[in-house]
C-alpha cells in the first residue's frame, strides 16, 4: 500500500467547532501566548494556564469529529495513513485513524512535573492545583508548550521522509519545528495542501493547493487519489 502521511493543524478541527489560533477570532487574539502556554506562564501563574486548558478540554468533551476526520480514518482502506498532528484534540482517533504522533502534546492528558514519563489520562475536564501524581507533584497539561522541545519531531521527520504522498491540512505552517516538515519530502514527492486561505509555499515542491475547508479538500483528495491508485 502507498503511504500518505497527512499534516493536520487546528484548520482540521475547525469545522468540528473548535478555533484556529491565528484566524480572524483565534485563540491568540483572545490569550496572551506567553501567559497561558508557556513554562514561564506557568511559573508565573499555573492556575492561569489550568485554567486555559481545562476550557480548552471542557469544549472538547462536547466536540465531535468532523465530516474531514472521517475521510481520513476512511483512506485506510485504500492507503496506509500515518497522521502527523500539531492538535492536542483526540477527534483523529475519535474519527477511526489508527495511527496519529501528537507533535503538541494531548489536551486529555496530563503529566508530572516531577517525572516526564508519568503520563495519565484524564476522563474528567478539570486539573486543579493539588491534583498530584503518584511522586506527589503538581500535575500539568500534557502539552508541548512555546520554548519547550518537541519530543515527537525526530519520529515525525522519519515517516515524512518515507512518505510517497504527503498531505498537510488547515496549518499556518507558521510554527517549527512542525513547518519545517514540509522541506522533510524526498524531492518529487506529490505534496497537497488543503487549506481555504492563503499559503506562502516554499518553491521546488511538486505542490498542489486545494484552496478548500478540510472535509471538502479531502473529500476532492480522495477521488483523485483513488482514481490513481
Ligand atoms: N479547513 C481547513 N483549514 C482551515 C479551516 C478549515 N475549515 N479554517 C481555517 N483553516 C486554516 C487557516 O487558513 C490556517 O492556515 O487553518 C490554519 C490554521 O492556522 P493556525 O491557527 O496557525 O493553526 P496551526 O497552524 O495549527 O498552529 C500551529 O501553533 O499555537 C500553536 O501549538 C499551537 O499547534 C499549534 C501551532
Amino acid at each position: 500500500m502507498k503511504r500518505l502521511v497527512v499534516l493536520t493543524g487546528a484548520g482540521m478541527s475547525a469545522e468540528s467547532g473548535i478555533k484556529t489560533f491565528r484566524d480572524m477570532g483565534g485563540v491568540w487574539e483572545q490569550y496572551d501566548v506567553m501567559e497561558v502556554a508557556s513554562p514561564e506562564g506557568w511559573a508565573r501563574h499555573p492556575e492561569v494556564v489550568l485554567e486555559f486548558y481545562n476550557q480548552r478540554r471542557k469544549q472538547l468533551f462536547e466536540c465531535l469529529p468532523n465530516k474531514g476526520h472521517y475521510l481520513l480514518a476512511e483512506l485506510e482502506n485504500y492507503f496506509d495513513v500515518q497522521i502527523i498532528t500539531q492538535n492536542v484534540d483526540d477527534l483523529h482517533e475519535r474519527a477511526g485513524s489508527t495511527k496519529v504522533l501528537h507533535l503538541h502534546g494531548e489536551l486529555k492528558k496530563a503529566r508530572s512535573t516531577a517525572d516526564p514519563t508519568l503520563v495519565y489520562d484524564l476522563d474528567h475536564w478539570e486539573l486543579k492545583l493539588g491534583d498530584k501524581c503518584e511522586k506527589g507533584s503538581q500535575l500539568r497539561p500534557h502539552i508541548v508548550w512555546f520554548g519547550e522541545p518537541v519530543p515527537a519531531i525526530n519520529d515525525a521527520e522519519k515517516k515524512v521522509r518515507k512518505a510517497d504522498i504527503f498531505i498537510v491540512i488547515g496549518t499556518s505552517l507558521t510554527v517549527y519545528p512542525a513547518a519545517g516538515l514540509l522541506m522533510d519530502v524526498l524531492p518529487g514527492t506529490p505534496v497537497f495542501l488543503i487549506d481555504p486561505g492563503e499559503l506562502n509555499i516554499p518553491g521546488g515542491l511538486n505542490v498542489t493547493h486545494i484552496k478548500k475547508k478540510a472535509s471538502e479538500g479531502i473529500e476532492e483528495l480522495k477521488s483523485i487519489l483513488i482514481n490513481e491508485n
